[in-house]
């Protein structure tokens, strides 16, 4: 028999998804799970919402089967992927408490995503134990699994560089238990937000998975474009227009140079262009809307592929904690 390679990510669940999500991580996990050569293992990461939102917990619950709705609409399939919740498996946070006691604290300290989301998340006062500790859980989750890909976006590198370290670090110590993951990176073009920023859900300018209809048309309408394209007659630079980046994604080869070049000439204005643009996301996102209206129908099904998953999470976490036990002697 031949043993399946074992992928594993996960996603905090901080509300609905975006088109950015999408891009950017969901698409990549929707290839990897229809690669015969791996084991697909995607969670909920609902502890590490608590690292940021522990004032306000009230939507953690909702957003975690939210988010599972998001992701079979997306397309990941309960058949091929073990969808499940970290805070089921409880063997995640044993796993963690042996690995703090292991983790250099200098290694948290220099994180550049720590540094980083402290200063963005300026509004909540983040100097604590847990949200230090973040990459410590993060590693827990990565290695329970013997996980040996990755799957995520630039932004979580240095996360997946500390598990790796610290799975080095318990290996040299106790025993060669856990392999060595590699992130397995997506390159996409960078979605923008209808703003120009960068898509984000803190800043009220995305564009969700479940838009559809009117919503969907008025926020295509409303994004930015060429800045110095104020007239209908100047020709616009198409390569640094948000719009264009979204017709390379959701529009075929020949409309993208068509769009290039008509609209460096001027030869189509940046209404149409963006009504050409609604119409794509929205045939694109037609069979994601149908999935999602029957998964809202049938919450016992969402229900049931959540625990599915859990159980079959549960089975492996069991007998890694085994062996982690039996190596620590603890
Ligand atoms: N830190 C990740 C994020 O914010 C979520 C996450 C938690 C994760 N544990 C993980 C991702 C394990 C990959 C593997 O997106
Ligand atoms: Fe952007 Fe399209 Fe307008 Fe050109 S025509 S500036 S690509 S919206």
């Amino acid at each position: 028999m031949v043993t399946r390679k074992r992928i594993l990510s996960g996603m905090r669940p901080t509300g609905k998804l975006h088109l950015g999500n999408l891009q950017g991580a969901l698409k990549n996990w929707i290839y990897l799970q229809g690669q015969q050569k791996y084991e697909c293992y995607y969670f909920v990461a609902d502890w590490h919402a608590l690292t940021s939102d522990y004032s306000d917990t009230g939507d953690i619950q909702g957003n975690r089967v939210d988010m599972v709705i998001d992701w079979l609409s997306a397309g990941l399939d309960p058949e091929k992927s073990t969808l499940f919740v970290q805070s089921s498996i409880k063997e995640h946070a044993e796993l963690f408490v042996i690995l703090s006691m292991i983790t250099p604290l200098a290694w948290l300290e220099r994180n550049p995503t720590y540094k980083e989301m402290k200063t963005e998340l300026s509004g909540k006062d983040l100097s604590t134990f847990g949200f230090l500790g973040y990459p410590v859980l993060q590693a827990a989750d990565i290695i329970m699994y013997k996980a040996s890909g990755v799957p995520v976006g630039v932004d979580q590198l240095p996360h997946v560089e500390l598990t790796r370290e610290i799975a080095r670090r318990f290996n040299f110590l106790y025993r060669e238990i856990f392999p060595i993951p590699d992130p397995l990176l997506t390159d996409f073009p960078k979605l923008l937000g209808i703003d120009g920023r960068k898509m984000s859900k803190s800043y009220e300018n995305s564009i969700y998975i479940s838009d559809r209809g009117k919503i969907l048309k008025d926020k295509v309408a409303a994004m930015f474009t060429d800045p110095q394209r104020m007239r209908r007659k100047d020709p616009g630079r198409p390569e640094i227009c948000n719009v264009y980046t979204f017709h390379q994604i959701y529009s075929p080869g020949e409309d993208v140079d068509r769009i290039r070049v008509e609209c460096s000439r001027a030869g189509i204005g940046c209404t149409d262009c963006k009504r050409q643009l609604s119409a794509r996301i929205a045939e694109a996102m037609s069979p994601v809307h149908d999935r999602r209206d029957y998964y809202l129908h049938h919450p016992d099904e969402v229900r049931a592929i959540i625990e599915n998953g859990n159980a079959r999470a549960a089975r492996i976490a069991r007998l890694t904690m085994e062996e982690v036990r039996e190596a620590v002697r603890v």
